[in-house]
């Protein structure tokens, strides 16, 4: 079964996906989803996440002050995220958007958000959807907003990609076994940002490199 379909499986059980994301990113998943919130969110800034999921980054934002709006297709992963915020008690609760990212244009007003952040979303989309969802960002974005985006890369070397498989396989077997959930590797990210008209752009690999955290700007004029 290949990753895709295993992660497709993971978001069909939105009560388990946070169990099956922790035990898939070696424990790391809530550093990532705190790293990408520290770099946009401060109190009265409006934060789009894309494809929020059960509300991790969009909470990780939240508790730091930002006007979040979590924007994700999945009414049940959504029902969890909305749930997970009630327990909370934030002081400014997160909004929580029924949609698909190729609605967006539909629906999110042109410079309407300070930055927008994702994490892996962008690796279930086919490229073409990937970059219709990066122009879209551009534009729901004012001008001189940020661009966050975290999501999950394979090590470019041989030696290191093989390394990465043995150290990924039984994670990903006992993800599935525990939730039927996995996530889907991606390549190329920056490009995409870049090709999409933003500017600034920059890449981090981060969590013994499993991680790319790919940054950058609308331009400001
Ligand atoms: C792997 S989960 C990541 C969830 C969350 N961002 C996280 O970091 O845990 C991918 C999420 O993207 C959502 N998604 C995938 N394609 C989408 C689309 N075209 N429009 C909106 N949401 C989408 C799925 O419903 C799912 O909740």
């Amino acid at each position: 079964m290949s990753s895709y379909v295993y992660m497709k499986v993971l978001e069909s059980t939105p009560q388990r996906y946070d169990r099956g994301i922790r035990i898939l990113s070696g424990g790391t998943i809530d550093a990532l989803w705190r790293e990408v919130a520290s770099r946009v969110a401060r109190p009265g800034v409006r934060v789009l996440d894309l494809g929020c999921g059960t509300g991790g980054l969009s909470l990780a934002c939240a508790r730091l002050g930002a006007e979040v709006t979590g924007l994700d297709k999945d009414a049940g992963m959504l029902a969890v995220a909305r749930q997970k915020a009630a327990a909370e008690g934030l002081k400014v609760a997160p909004q929580w958007l029924e949609l698909g990212v190729m609605e967006m244009e539909d629906v999110i007003e042109p410079a309407s958000f300070d930055a927008v952040v994702s994490s892996l979303m962008m690796s279930e989309l086919l490229p073409e959807e990937r970059a219709y969802a990066l122009r879209q960002t551009l534009r729901a974005l004012v001008k001189g907003g940020s661009i966050v985006l975290a999501d999950e890369v394979a090590p470019e070397e041989g030696a290191s990609k093989f390394l990465w498989r043995l150290k990924r396989a039984p994670r990903a077997a006992l993800t599935w076994l525990l939730t039927q959930q996995t996530t889907h590797p991606m390549e190329g990210l920056a490009d995409d940002v870049r090709a999409a008209g933003f500017a600034e752009v920059r890449q981090q690999r981060v969590a013994e490199g499993d991680f790319v955290i790919v940054s950058a700007k609308r331009e400001a004029e």
